[in-house]
Parts: C-alpha cells; sequence; structure tokens
C-alpha cells in the first residue's frame, strides 16, 4: 500500500516516525506493508533520508493511481481542502489530523467520501492521540449522547496547571508551550480557544449527525485569566479549566467554549499539563471518561496511522460517515444558565449592600486567603443574557469566570 503525506511538519515527520519505529506491527496488522511513496511540502530537507520522497508539485501525487491514501497534515483550510478533496474525488482515501478543515468542510468531504465509497478519517483532529472519534462513531452507537464536556486544548490546560499549581505567569508558560511543541503556529488559536471550539463542533456534528458550525458556537479563551483568578478558585475548592462543552437535549445542541471553575469532585479535576480528556454522557451508558495525549507529535502521529491501517483494511466503505450537511440547530448562547463568579474592585463589607442590590439577596461571597483590594462573589443561577444585564449596570467588574456545576 503507497501512501503521501500532504506537510513535514511536527505530525508529518511524526507520522512517517511511527510508520517506521512500529513498521512489524503495523504491517501485521493493517494486512500489507505500508510505504510513504510521497511528501509533499515547500521545502528541501537535505542531507535527510526523507528528501527521495519530496514532491512540491501535488499532481504527481493527485494523478498516481498507485496511492491509495493521502495523509492531509499541513493545517489550514486551503489549500487543504482542494488536495482532500480532490484525493477523494480520484478515489484515493484521505486521513487527517487538521480540526480547521474537518470543522469547516467535514460535512461535504464526508459526502465526497461517500459517493466514492472511499473513507474520509479524521481521528487525530479531536483529542490528539485520544481515539474518541472511533468510540463515538462505533463503540458508541447504541447510545444517544447528551452530553459532551472536553478539556480539548492541550496548550492551554499546560498552561492553566502551570498557572493554577505554579502560580506561573501567563507569558512565560505560553513560551513553554510552544517550546514544547504544543501550541500552535499562531497561539491566538489556542489561547483564544478557537482550537477547542473547532474539536467541540466536530464532536457536536457527530453526535447530532447534523452540521454544528463552529461560528455559531461561544468562544472565549484564556488570556484575561490571572493568578487572582486561580486564588478565587483555591478558596472555592475547584480549579480553572478551558472546558469545551455541547449539550445535545430535544433535538437542539447548546454548544460553548470557555474558561470555567470546576469543583474538585469533577472527573475533568485531575485533567492537567497537556493531556486532555472528554467527559462523555450517554443515556444508556451513563458517564465515561476518555483521557490521553490531546497534543504532541508522535500520539498525534499514532492517531492519524491508526486511521490510516483503518483506511487500508477497509477498503470500498466509509466506515464513520454518520454527519450530513442539514443544518444542527443551536441553543442561543443567551438563553443558557449558570452561576457566576464575579469579582469586583472594593473590599467587602463595603460593597455588600450595592452587589446584593444588582445581583440579588443570594449572593455567597468568596472569602480569599489574601485581602486583594478587591472581593469576588457568586451569583445565583441564571442566564446568561440576565448575567450581561446586570453587569452592564454595575461599576467596577475586574472579571467573570463561570461555574461548571455537575
Ligand atoms: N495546539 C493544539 C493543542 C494541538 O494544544 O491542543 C492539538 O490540536
Amino acid at each position: 500500500m503507497k501512501i503521501a503525506i500532504l506537510g513535514f511538519g511536527t505530525v508529518g515527520s511524526g507520522v512517517a516516525e511511527v510508520l517506521d519505529t512500529n513498521k512489524a506491527l503495523i504491517t501485521q496488522r493493517a494486512g500489507e506493508e505500508i510505504e510513504v511513496k510521497y511528501v509533499l511540502d515547500l521545502r528541501d530537507f537535505p542531507g535527510q533520508k526523507i528528501q527521495e520522497k519530496i514532491v512540491h508539485d501535488y499532481d504527481v501525487i493527485a494523478d498516481d493511481p498507485e496511492i491509495k491514501v493521502v495523509v492531509e497534515v499541513m493545517g489550514g483550510v486551503e489549500p487543504a481542502n482542494t488536495f482532500v478533496k480532490r484525493a477523494l474525488l480520484a478515489g484515493k482515501s484521505v486521513v487527517t489530523s487538521n480540526k480547521a478543515l474537518v470543522a469547516k468542510c467535514g460535512a461535504d468531504l464526508l459526502k465526497t467520501a461517500r459517493e466514492k465509497k472511499v473513507n474520509f478519517l479524521f481521528e487525530a483532529s479531536v483529542g490528539g492521540g485520544i481515539p474518541i472519534l472511533r468510540a463515538l462513531g462505533v463503540s458508541l452507537t447504541a447510545d444517544e449522547i447528551e452530553e459532551i464536556t472536553g478539556i480539548l486544548n492541550g496548550t492551554t490546560n499546560y498552561m492553566m496547571t502551570k498557572m493554577f499549581y505554579e502560580g506561573a505567569d501567563y507569558r512565560t508558560v505560553l513560551k513553554e508551550a510552544q517550546q514544547n511543541g504544543y501550541a500552535e503556529a499562531d497561539p491566538t488559536a489556542d489561547v483564544e480557544g478557537y482550537d477547542a471550539c473547532r474539536k467541540i463542533a466536530i464532536l457536536a456534528s457527530i453526535i447530532s449527525g447534523k452540521q454544528v458550525d463552529f461560528e455559531d458556537i461561544y468562544t472565549e479563551g484564556i488570556t484575561k485569566v490571572t493568578s487572582e483568578d486561580m486564588k478565587y478558585a483555591k478558596a472555592m475548592g475547584m480549579t480553572i479549566k478551558l472546558l469545551a462543552k455541547c449539550i445535545y437535549r430535544d433535538g437542539k445542541i447548546s454548544a460553548g467554549v470557555a474558561p470555567c471553575l470546576l469543583p474538585a469532585e469533577h472527573p475533568l479535576y485531575s485533567v492537567n499539563d497537556v493531556f486532555n480528556a472528554v467527559f462523555v454522557r450517554g443515556n444508556m451508558l451513563g458517564d465515561a471518561m476518555f483521557y490521553g495525549s490531546g497534543a504532541g507529535k508522535l500520539p498525534t502521529a499514532s492517531a492519524v496511522v491508526s486511521d490510516v491501517i483503518a483506511a487500508v483494511k477497509n477498503p470500498d466503505k466509509d466506515i464513520m460517515n454518520f454527519w450530513s450537511e442539514e443544518k444542527q440547530p443551536l441553543v442561543a448562547w443567551k438563553d443558557t444558565k449558570k452561576r457566576f463568579l464575579v469579582r469586583v474592585k472594593g473590599d467587602w463589607p463595603e460593597k455588600d449592600g450595592e452587589v446584593r442590590k444588582v445581583f440579588g439577596g443570594d449572593v455567597v461571597f468568596v472569602e480569599t486567603e489574601e485581602r486583594l483590594g478587591e472581593c469576588g462573589f457568586v451569583t445565583p443561577v441564571m442566564t446568561e443574557e440576565a448575567y450581561q444585564e446586570k453587569a452592564e449596570t454595575f461599576d467596577g467588574i475586574l472579571h467573570m469566570i463561570r461555574i461548571e456545576e455537575d
């Protein structure tokens, strides 16, 4: 079986390494040897073994009937989409780790794969090495999945962990995450939550079977989370995580990405460093959680290669095709309900009356270890819209963080 890899960056070189390191067992499991015939990249790699496979022209790959599987690990929507579509139309299966591509064009590419009776597989696009898509698509098909809550971005989880446990500063931990190869080329996608948003859009599309547009998902990143917020979290027996969540109820999806306070009893509380985890609630299964390396060269490449093996073993049959182009209705974010931790300027008890007047008599003030020249309180459960209306009338709000209840 001859394959081509599009992009020899972190993941692409990882795919070559996985195929090389585990060659014997991969051959046994695939039922035939998998050989990389071409690697498409703009660069040359003089002196490296891979150089003899490097091509700069995609036509060479698309027009070669020997290539049965194309691995797209370039990232970004274009030209990845054009290349992938062309491969599928040429009757080649495609494996990708590219969440931007899958979130934007997944339904269309799956349709093409269906028509051409080939596979379009994208396990590595969500949760890196964690086999969550195959679990949803193969193992949990008897269930209606009612909720998915995930820590889906390794970079930000690494940062939140360091900030929580070590009191580390935001810039330093971001730099460390980049040096470790976790962050996207432009870390904005990680820290602003765009990466997690695309991943939850893919998961929401899979559990509903319809297109959930990532543009419709409320997304807030971690850039405003501070060490003060972490002190409040500690005082409340909680931590702060960037959570990507979707709830599927009565045919509707509600979805959002935001930093949230998470109680110590929650299964996601102990998911630290670069690890990702996906908490799943099925109407028959109950609760399950999938945990593992959500980013990094070899974990991601492991998921890519397992998809290649699946594609090799399943010619003429698309094994993960359950997501149509029909648009999935979403619950408006403004109507979703939760409690909010609000930090305001000024000390308690001076602020007590003013706070209760606006946010209600049953707010609960949080006692932190240090006096910070500010105070924080937890609101009763209310809608996002109700919170925003109240917050607009209150002077001196420093920050607000939502509380994950379950
Ligand atoms: N930048 C991503 C992360 C890589 O940190 O999780 C995996 O998608």
